[in-house]
């Protein structure tokens, strides 16, 4: 039974995250969205918000299971009997702080592996952060994340 860990912020999840998502968990058995609480970063949604987010854009996905984690990566992975770590790669420059992760995790735990997924191309633009400042000016998102997000992101900005 191969239990992998996709983690992020995920504030907001996007349509980027989703193919990730999607992907990955048709080749594992079973895929712990996991929402990280990061007390040092000023989110726009609370964590609560987050997960309940992700479990309206997963419900189809029988094998996806979201959650929440604070602090290490690898002790959440151990806590949860995950052996992969599933990460996306949009471009050149994910990749120094994606492989930085990716080693200082396996050298804190060797029996836990990082596996990337290149995001498809529709979506090799796309990033939370790009969404939210867009929202935030009042333009139109519906090509980056899902209808439950939309309405989400509506009611914070109003
Ligand atoms: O969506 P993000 O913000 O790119 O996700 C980053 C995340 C949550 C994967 C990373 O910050 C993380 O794993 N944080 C938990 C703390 C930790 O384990 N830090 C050491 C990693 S080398």
């Amino acid at each position: 039974m191969t239990r992998a860990i996709y983690p992020g912020s995920f504030d907001p999840v996007t349509f980027g995250h989703l193919d990730i998502i999607k992907r990955s968990a048709s080749i594992m058995d079973e895929l712990i969205v996991g929402v990280l609480n990061n007390s040092k970063k000023q989110p726009l949604f609370s964590v609560d918000e987050r997960v309940r987010m992700l479990c309206e854009v997963t419900k189809a996905y029988a094998n996806v299971k979201v959650t929440s984690f604070s602090g290490l990566l690898i002790d959440f992975a151990d806590e949860v009997g995950a052996g992969v770590i599933v990460r996306g790669l949009r471009a050149i420059t994910d990749f120094e702080y994606e492989l930085q992760m990716s080693q200082t995790n396996h050298i804190m735990n060797p029996g836990i592996d990082t596996i990337f997924f290149t995001t498809s191309l529709e979506y090799a633009y796309l990033s939370s952060s790009t969404v939210k400042e867009v929202a935030m000016y009042g333009g139109d998102i519906s090509r980056f994340v899902p209808e439950t997000v939309i309405k989400a992101i509506r009611e914070k900005f109003n």
